[in-house]
């Protein structure tokens, strides 16, 4: 038995294919294209784990998922590869459209294909997990229910209508051709190895540079914060236990917004590392431009995946948060060979044979 997981060198899957190798041996084949995104010094401590199989590669190479497939047998395939970048996605929507899309498209016609062939036990018991986010349901008010299965999809940046497109083509897929799938829309993920342009770790490694601390508007962004072990669980049992062809919304019932985040970050650090002229790392913080389009509020209602899969989230925000920020502060290294790029060239000599 073994499962093949997409863009798990990312700071998700990563976390996902840690959390997984130390609750079982069931071994992983870990496709990913090394994107700036991309960084396996995340997964250092399995080098030499038999366990874990990394091949350099694109969803959207057909032949190369085709061949994967033939050649390992998985039993599930998990998909979190993707461009998830939402200022990047402004930017540059182009790639967002490649892999968030054709990628996945391509993606599902090998799956679909490998599927077909399964002797009749084994058709069943496949699965096909997507990975997706909130954002595809589109901007709250302030007063609106937190985000539901059957919430409308009114994705509002390139990065949520790629990936709305996404799990419409997953859904298309069981309903058309009936490929167990099952697809999870989670809110904002934080915890260890999080690449320091989201928020939280930016925010950390700002701080502690003596930088500013960059806040869009007037801050009052409210995001749903889940600690990203508590989104690997809530995968894990959504593969073991989840129904073919549902959607599971996950989050934290933490909602708060971002200035809050921020200050809390500053407030742990005040504690955990103060600065030596005893001034406040909020001290630090800015306002900038508000970015385009930006979602006033997210949140998610994740009564579903409790009430019939019986998940739950196993930190506060307030238990997460401090863990996160202690993540930060004992792996200075892990987040200088990111910001020097160095974690390129630590792929170049520690993988140069995969
Ligand atoms: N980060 C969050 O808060 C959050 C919340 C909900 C859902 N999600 C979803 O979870 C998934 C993982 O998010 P993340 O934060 O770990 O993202 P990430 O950007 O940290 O990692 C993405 C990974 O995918 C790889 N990748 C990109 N394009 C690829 C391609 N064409 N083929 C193979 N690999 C490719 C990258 O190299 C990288 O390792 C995404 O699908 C994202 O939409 C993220």
């Amino acid at each position: 038995m073994t499962i093949l997981i997409t863009g798990a060198a990312g700071f998700i899957g990563a976390n996902f294919v840690l959390d997984w190798l130390a609750c079982n041996d069931e071994p992983v084949i870990n496709l990913d294209k090394l994107t700036y995104a991309g960084n396996l010094e995340t997964l250092a401590s399995l080098q030499g784990d038999a366990r874990h199989i990394f091949v350099q590669g694109d969803i959207g190479d057909s032949a190369l998922v085709s061949r994967l497939l033939a050649e390992h047998r998985p039993r599930a395939v998990l998909n979190f590869a993707a461009e998830s970048h939402v200022d990047r996605s402004i930017l540059s929507p182009e790639d967002f459209i490649q892999t968030n899309i054709v990628g996945t498209f391509r993606l599902l016609e090998a799956v679909r294909a490998y599927w077909n062939e399964l002797e009749a036990e084994a058709r069943t018991a496949f699965r096909f997990l997507h990975v997706s986010t909130d954002e595809v349901y589109g901007s709250l008010g302030a007063a609106d229910p937190a985000f539901r299965e059957d919430h409308r999809y009114e994705p509002n940046s390139p990065y949520s209508a790629s990936k709305a497109a996404s799990d419409h083509l997953v859904r298309a897929c069981h309903h058309t051709y009936g490929l167990p799938v099952l697809t999870t829309n989670c809110s904002n993920n934080y915890g260890p190895y999080h690449f320091p342009e989201k928020l939280i770790p930016l925010m950390i490694v700002n701080a502690l540079a003596g930088k500013p601390l960059p806040v869009y508007g007037d801050g009052m962004q409210v995001r749903d914060w889940l600690y990203v072990k508590d989104h690997c669980s809530a995968i894990r049992r959504v593969l073991e236990s989840g129904r073919p062809g549902e959607v599971y919304n996950v989050g934290g019932w933490n909602e708060k917004p971002n200035i809050e985040i921020v200050n809390t970050v500053c407030a742990l650090l005040d504690e955990l590392r103060p600065k030596a002229d005893g001034t406040s790392y909020n001290t630090q913080i800015t306002t900038v431009k508000d970015r385009p389009g930006h979602d006033r509020r997210y949140a998610i209602d994740a009564s579903k995946i409790e009430r019939e899969l019986a998940w739950r989230p196993l930190e506060t925000f307030a238990s997460g948060i401090r863990k996160t920020v202690q993540w930060y502060l004992g792996n200075p290294e892990w987040v200088a060979h990111v910001q020097s790029g160095a974690y390129r060239d630590w792929v170049q000599t520690q993988y140069a044979s995969a």
